[in-house]
């Protein structure tokens, strides 16, 4: 096993409250997308706060080992997303929507895997050469998750179901790349619009109007450090400034020799803090025949401050989903 400097390992104890507590949730009939006021114990609740942790403000990770170890498996990998909301996988939904609710209020998309909350993370056929999670035959390159939107997640969490393979997550951190202060502030000019991805089918077509196009920052700064918005596969460079373009590429050079493989084992939880690292996975052969990678992912937003200027963003007409209005998780202090 590898273990990274960034990992926490979860009590066994606290991973056996969570194996229980989801299933009990599942046989009472919760779902992840719907949980009912107060249905997780406070003792749960209590507990995984006291192993679960923001991701560290330098390296924009944690892996958190162990708290799945009480879950049911899930059986074989399906062949597509809309295959993987089974009965198998209910208490593993809960397991991991409880989780990511420690750490603030998850959320879906509208136009993405039908607004759920706990998508899945598996190869398809139809997209093995796209940029998009469900890719395998490409690397998936560099991207902040959703960076198009002003509402994107803050932290993003991917629970491993299975890896045979061995096929790593990619992570790397804008403040570990080492760029100067002047390449800093040429990012921080909005020079660069980002489209939604190809998950996004709805959205990306809506968003080729070049007309419509809006530049955003690529580089801001929060009170820690400078943070990143990043998903160059669907970027256009709205400028012909030399000294942007540069620093627009000395960027993805400097991400590609500080990056880091995280081994996403079974089990393994990573955290990525969606403001200060992004990701991406190198290329892998699937098999499409139940033993497939397969990784749940949440999307998370903590309590945390953006610039204000987003607000002003129109988000390409994507809308965000909340968590049923039964449910009370996301409140609790
Ligand atoms: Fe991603």
């Amino acid at each position: 096993m590898t273990v990274l400097a960034d990992t926490a390992v979860a009590d066994p104890e606290i991973a056996r409250l969570l194996g229980e507590g989801a299933r009990a949730l599942a046989r009472d009939g919760a779902t992840a997308d719907e949980l009912s006021p107060l249905a997780v114990p406070p003792d749960l609740d209590q507990a995984l706060r006291t192993v679960l942790r923001a991701p560290d403000p330098l390296t924009g990770r944690l892996v958190v080992r162990g708290l799945l170890a009480f879950l049911p498996d899930p059986g074989p990998t399906p062949a597509h997303w809309s295959d993987a909301r089974t009965e198998s996988t209910r208490a593993l939904d809960l397991a991991v929507r409880i989780v990511a609710s420690t750490l603030g209020r998850v959320f879906g998309w509208t136009g993405q895997q039908e607004g759920r909350l706990v998508h899945n993370i598996l190869p398809t056929r139809e997209a093995e050469h796209q940029q998009v999670g469900a890719s395998s035959a490409v690397p998936l390159y560099w991207h902040s998750e959703d960076a198009f939107h002003p509402e994107r997640a803050g932290v993003l969490m991917l629970a491993c179901v299975r890896n045979p393979t061995g096929v790593g997550s990619r992570v790397a951190s804008v403040r570990e790349a080492g760029l100067t202060e002047r390449q800093l502030r040429v990012l921080e000019r909005p020079d660069a619009a980002i489209l939604p991805d190809d998950s996004y089918p709805e959205a990306s077509r809506s968003g080729q109007d070049p007309a419509a196009l809006r530049g955003i920052p690529t580089v801001w700064r929060s009170d820690d450090g400078p943070c990143i918005r990043y998903d160059p596969s669907y970027t256009r460079v709205l400028t012909d400034d030399p000294e942007f373009s540069r620093a627009y590429e000395e960027l993805g050079r400097a991400l590609d020799r500080c990056g880091t493989t995280v081994p996403n084992e079974p089990g393994d939880l990573t955290l990525i803090d969606n403001d200060v690292a992004v990701h991406g996975r190198v290329p892998f052969r699937p098999r499409y025949d139940g033993t497939d990678r397969w990784l749940k992912r949440v999307l998370i937003r903590p309590n945390r401050q953006r610039p204000a200027v987003e607000s002003t963003e129109d988000g390409f007409g994507q809308q965000t989903v909340a968590p049923s209005a039964n449910s009370t998780l996301e409140t609790r202090p």
